[in-house]
């Protein structure tokens, strides 16, 4: 296998060839579902998990013990809104693996009464998550936790990094973008058992290089992993790549 593990000092970073990256996330994604088939898991939407769910649709894995939820959610999109997070979950992969519908938490961001919805998915969690998986945004935010989150938070309301709304044009065209989310905190996230961190290309590379080598901070949230004792993060050969000097 040409993936490389470095875990001697510090994060388990996998770095894997472009062309293979999807197969082997996946492949260690099937061995955890099969390990454990009642796996709770808080999965991401966002461009970079999407050949993943493309790879898991195709492998032969019950999904039908496991439970997920979603990772976050924009506020105030219109109903049936195509770009929104859970449409996007379910259409990529829930939809296609054998999951019942009540074993899946979406975030109802368009809840009346938003505070309960957030205490309704944090009891979710009081469950226990066995496994986060994660994109990062270019300015290091995890879900919607941008960066200046307190490492305390819990599932909120989160006013969103300009930078987000900006990469929200992917996914909503010339149709208004939203500028919060309600967002699993970062908490939670660090209190998962195991944290997958998922990041693809060259315009992620230098977030990478400032999460793994950075100090760990709330200004950049991602680099708050590094206190994760079971964090893996699964990165193609751009995106482990950095010219930048480090400091
Ligand atoms: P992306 O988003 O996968 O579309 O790059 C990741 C994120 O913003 O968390």
């Amino acid at each position: 296998m040409s993936e490389r593990s470095d875990k001697s000092s510090g994060p388990d970073v996998r770095v894997l060839p472009v062309d293979r990256w999807a197969a082997v996330v996946t492949d260690a994604w099937v061995e955890r579902l099969s390990a454990r088939p009642s796996l709770r898991m808080c999965l991401p939407t966002g461009s970079t998990p999407l050949p993943v769910y493309a790879e898991m649709r195709s492998r032969q894995v019950s999904w039908a013990a496991a439970e997920v939820l979603l990772l976050d959610e924009w506020v105030g999109l219109p109903p049936s809104e195509p770009g929104g997070c859970d449409a996007t979950l379910r259409r990529e992969l829930l939809d296609r693996v054998d999951l019942p519908p009540d074993r899946y938490r979406p975030i109802h961001a368009d809840a009346p009464d938003l505070s309960a919805e957030c205490g309704a998915v944090d009891a979710w969690l009081d469950g226990g998550l066995d496994l986060a998986i994660l994109g990062v945004g270019v300015n290091g935010h995890l879900g919607m936790n941008e960066p200046g989150t307190p490492a305390e938070n819990r599932t909120h309301l989160a006013t969103l990094a300009a930078s987000t709304i900006d990469s929200a044009a992917a996914y909503f065209g010339d149709r208004p973008r939203p500028a919060h989310g309600v967002t699993v905190g970062l908490t939670d996230l660090l209190a998962a058992r195991e944290v997958w961190v998922l990041a693809t290309g060259a315009r992620k590379a230098e977030i990478v290089r400032e999460s793994l080598h950075g100090e760990a901070r709330p200004a950049v949230p991602a680099s708050l992993l590094s206190g994760h004792p079971n964090c893996v993060w699964w990165l193609d050969e751009a995106a482990a790549v950095s010219g930048l000097p480090r400091h």
